[in-house]
């Protein structure tokens, strides 16, 4: 067990990650000031990826990151699991989230087969010891294993536990540790995911009630975000090491079922170091948007110029080719709305690496410190 899985499990255990209040339907949840100077640990090697003796390096180096909405304004991938049916997605840009004009730069439509600069990837590949399966281009189902890009059918349900994943047109240049792309497994099929500091990514989606068995995750959607490096590495690995996700290169859950006991909850969570020690855990805003099984949910994220995320549930959103910033900001709700304010972090000045790749950024050393205490009194 590497130190941070004991941590977050005592912390666990005390119950003082365990949120008692009972959190608030919503319509719209923001994260305010988003975005801190921090660092990660980009993955250096991959050794024997098909044998049992499979292992992962980290770099020695940190890659620094700072700015508005960092790390998340780094290149993200669009992941969703089941159950969910994807009617629509639009990804945009914007110079200026509060007076520009947002333009549409990826777009997919499964009434009509529209797929403009998107490119579905899923888990289809070889299975590694110790990054699970290799991503593939989706068959139409999203889940099986095409030879080449292929659209998302428009009768596209998939059940509990299945997944896939929107990356844009843009094809990676070979891994490697300074370029674009990062480094990344030889055998995945590697896209750009979708860059700017200031972006926006709209969804037409169902999430029905599940109706096949499932071992994990039965009846648990999930609408996510991760830097774009963490599924071209690995996403599922059997070593921290194996990505940049534990080091907090970062991810953001829009809308999440959590667990079997709260499946008509949908949350959000911020997973990186801002604020938390805890990454596994990450902050997740004490509120909740309601999920409907029966009809369609219209929503999205806009990753705001000003640090702010916002969250979104509204009928009557379009995904149009380009949207003007007023409208966009009309869009959230002022009354059924809940904010979480991100701990402002002065700068990331030590850290350490230790065996497992873990990284922590020095505010959160008291963080740590008061775990370990709480680790000594349990023993
Ligand atoms: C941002 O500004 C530049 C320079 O004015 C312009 O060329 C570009 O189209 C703008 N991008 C967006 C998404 O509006
Ligand atoms: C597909 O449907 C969308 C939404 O109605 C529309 O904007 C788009 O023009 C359609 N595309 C084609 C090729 O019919
Ligand atoms: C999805 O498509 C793949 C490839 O065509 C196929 O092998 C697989 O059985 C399909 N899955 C389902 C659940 O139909
Ligand atoms: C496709 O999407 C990527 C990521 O957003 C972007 O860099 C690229 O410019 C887009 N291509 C076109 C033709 O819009
Ligand atoms: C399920 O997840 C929600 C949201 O994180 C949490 O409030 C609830 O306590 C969890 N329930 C169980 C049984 O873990
Ligand atoms: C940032 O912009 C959002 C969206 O317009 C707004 O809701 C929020 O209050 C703004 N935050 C700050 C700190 O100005």
């Amino acid at each position: 067990m590497t130190p941070v899985l004991l941590f977050t499990a005592l912390a666990a255990a005390s119950g003082i990650v365990a949120n008692s209040k009972r959190a608030a339907n919503a319509d719209t949840i923001e994260f305010a000031n988003v975005g801190f100077p921090g660092l990660y640990f980009d993955v250096s090697k991959f050794l024997d990826v098909d044998s049992d003796s499979c292992s992962c390096t980290l770099s020695d180096d940190s890659t620094l990151f700072s700015g508005t909405n960092a790390p998340l304004d780094e290149e993200l991938s669009v992941h969703f699991r089941g159950p969910l049916s994807l009617l629509s997605f639009g990804a945009y840009v914007s110079n200026d989230s509060d007076a520009g004009t947002w333009l549409r730069l990826s777009y997919y439509n499964a009434a009509n087969q529209t797929a403009e600069n998107v490119t579905f990837i899923t888990h289809a590949g070889d299975n590694s010891p110790c990054l699970g399966e290799a991503l593939t281009f989706a068959s139409a189902n999203g889940t099986g294993k095409a030879s080449a890009a292929t659209i998302l059918e428009a009768d596209n349900l998939i059940e509990s536990n299945e997944e896939f994943i929107i990356f844009s047109n843009l094809l990676c240049p070979d891994s490697g540790a300074s370029n674009a792309c990062g480094y990344y497994r030889d055998d995945n099929v590697a896209y750009h995911g979708f860059y700017g500091t200031t972006k926006m990514f709209l969804f037409e989606f169902q999430m029905p009630e599940a109706t096949e068995d499932s071992d994990s995750n039965y009846n648990m959607p999930a609408i996510w975000f991760l830097n774009a490096k963490i599924p071209r590495a690995s996403q599922y690995p059997t070593s921290y090491s194996c990505s940049c996700w534990n080091s907090g290169c970062g991810e953001i859950d829009i809308f999440e079922v959590m667990n079997t006991s709260t499946t008509d909850m949908l949350f959000s969570t911020i997973h990186d170091f801002q604020g938390t020690g805890l990454i596994d855990y990450g902050l997740q805003a004490d509120a909740y948007f309601t999920r409907d099984t029966s009809g369609t949910m219209k929503g999205g994220v806009v990753f705001g110029s000003n640090g702010t995320i916002s969250i979104f549930m509204l009928d009557d959103m379009t995904i149009p080719e380009s949207v003007a910033a007023s409208t966009v900001n009309g869009w959230f709700s002022t009354t059924d709305e809940e904010t979480m304010t991100l701990e402002s972090i002065a700068a990331a000045s030590t850290t350490t690496k230790a065996s497992g790749g873990l990284a922590v950024a020095s505010g959160w050393i008291a963080t740590l410190a008061s775990l370990v205490f709480l680790a000594l009194m349990y023993f």
